[in-house]
């Protein structure tokens, strides 16, 4: 049964044979994370978290344009700097990243800024052909601090994580699969089956080993607080900076003159 109304910003499917699916709902805006998305996913995650029963959890994007075109730059705009120390994306995606038991983002079209973030955050990433993955961030003033500096160089390594994180360029899915940022790239039609197949050799193993070996390999990896607290610092300084408003109105203006 689903957890939430159809309308709602993040729809959760039935639990089909241990795996919990929840679908970012906001296909108009390329399911761009604003503050309803990401407090509907702290609900689901407060929900499924300790339910033993949850095997594997699947992350994807509702319609065929985008997995996340990054966080919603009309609420991004207005954010300041006591926003970005809250960390509001950081802290959800944390969470996915805490999750007790591995997760997949199942991506089509765009994962961009948070949305790259939070498939990042997932343990495995499938994607379909039509993929596109970036960190734009620095070309609206702001940096990417909701884990792809840290996240994107411990999956891909520092030298490429550095190109994407300073171009801002986009990444295809076969690109993606070379340099190690989706474990699989298949056609969009087979991204369904190809998830539902990876979540059925997990929740086939057992449960208990399986969630102990997530948290095993979680602490080997993550930067310490300190530098943590350094990113949402340096967010903090470019919330308040005018560069990052003026850019952001660029994309809104361009936005609302195509209307
Ligand atoms: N925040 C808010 N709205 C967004 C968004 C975002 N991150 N990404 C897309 N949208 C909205 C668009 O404004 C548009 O809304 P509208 O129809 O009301 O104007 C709708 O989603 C469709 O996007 P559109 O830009 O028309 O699609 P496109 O195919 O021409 O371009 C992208 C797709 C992804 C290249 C483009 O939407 C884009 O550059 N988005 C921003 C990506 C980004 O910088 N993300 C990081 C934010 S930190």
């Amino acid at each position: 049964m689903a957890l939430v109304p159809k309308e709602a910003q993040v729809l959760v499917d039935a639990l089909h044979d241990g795996v919990l699916t929840l679908t970012l709902n906001r296909p108009d805006k390329l399911n761009a994370l604003d503050q309803s998305m990401i407090d509907a996913l702290h609900a689901a995650m407060d929900y499924y978290a300790s339910n033993p029963d949850v095997r594997v959890l699947v992350l994807t994007g509702a319609g065929n344009k985008a997995f996340a075109a990054g966080a919603d730059i009309a609420q991004l705009r207005d954010r300041r700097a006591a926003d970005a120390l809250r960390a509001i994306n950081a802290g959800l995606f944390d969470r996915v990243a805490a999750f007790p038991c591995p997760t997949i983002a199942a991506v089509r079209g765009f994962a961009l800024g948070g949305g790259c973030e939070l498939a990042l955050a997932c343990d495995l990433r499938i994607c379909g052909m039509s993929a596109k993955f970036g960190q734009p961030e620095t070309g609206l003033g702001i940096l990417a601090a909701a884990g792809a500096t840290w996240r994107l160089a411990a999956l891909i390594g520092l030298g490429r994580a550095r190109e994407l994180l300073y171009t801002g360029r986009l990444v295809d899915a076969a690109e993606a699969h070379t340099i190690g940022l989706v474990n699989q790239v298949v056609s969009d039609d087979e991204l369904s089956a190809a998830v539902a197949e990876m979540a059925g050799l997990i929740a086939r193993n057992d449960s208990l080993a399986t969630r102990l070996t997530k948290q095993a390999l979680r602490l080997v990896q993550g930067p310490e607080d300190h530098y943590r607290q350094f990113v949402s610092a340096a967010q903090a300084v470019c919330f308040e900076s005018p560069e990052k408003v003026r850019r952001m109105d660029a994309f809104l203006e361009r936005k609302k003159r195509r209307a």
